[in-house]
């Protein structure tokens, strides 16, 4: 981790105030969106949450019940799981990372969001990279490397490695943690470890 957090931030003050001024109109229009049938059957709208200058953001797939009822995604087992991988590196949404989603409503029973439902909510991601201008993009699980990278290979093959992202962003795909969290393992070569190695290597790359 660099010794000093200010350069894991990009944009000096009046810039960053203008960011986040724009990304909340962003959020105000997402909060009130319809486009899709999801906007049915969500409770909240689940935009995102973490250090809105920060260098690095994570990408999910969708809200889960618990992002659902809170409006903040990454709340439930999978997150809290995420969050204690990302704390072994001194990564957090408090102090160093956005965490986002592919789709801002819940799926009902969880399901894989669909193409017309990813279409629709792609503005909002799109949006949110334009504005904050990421260096880095975790991709986190299928849903996010198919939307992102367009490619079909299967993540397990191509989790850890480099992709071109927009706006110069290097994106990599990471395995989704509700996977690890079928997997407890932390042997070395588990799928908890290879995520580790993964973590290890953004953290290089600052
Ligand atoms: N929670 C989220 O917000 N996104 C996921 O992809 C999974 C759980």
């Amino acid at each position: 981790m660099p010794n000093n957090q200010q350069s894991l931030f990009n944009f000096d003050n009046t810039t960053q105030e203008l960011r986040n001024k724009t990304l909340q109109e962003v959020q105000n229009v997402c909060n009130y969106c319809y486009k899709c049938d999801l906007s049915k059957t969500r409770t909240k709208v689940v935009f995102g949450e973490g250090v809105l200058a920060s260098k690095i953001m994570l990408i999910g797939e969708g809200p889960g019940q618990q992002e659902d009822n809170s409006g903040r995604p990454f709340v439930g087992k999978a997150g809290q799981l995420l969050d204690k991988i990302l704390q072994t590196q001194d990564f957090s949404r408090e102090k160093n990372i956005y965490i986002c989603n592919i789709v801002k409503c819940r799926p009902p029973e969880n399901r894989t969001p669909n193409d017309k439902e990813i279409k629709a909510c792609r503005q909002y991601l799109d949006a949110q990279i334009q504005i904050m201008r990421p260096e880095i993009i975790i991709l986190c699980g299928a849903t996010a490397v198919k939307s992102m990278l367009e490619i079909k290979s299967g993540i397990t093959k191509i989790r850890g490695q480099w992709f071109n992202g927009p706006f110069g962003a290097k994106m990599m795909p990471l395995l989704h943690p509700s996977y690890l969290l079928r997997n407890q393992s932390k042997a070395e070569g588990s799928p908890q470890w290879l995520t580790l190695q993964d973590i290890k290597r953004i953290l290089d790359e600052l």
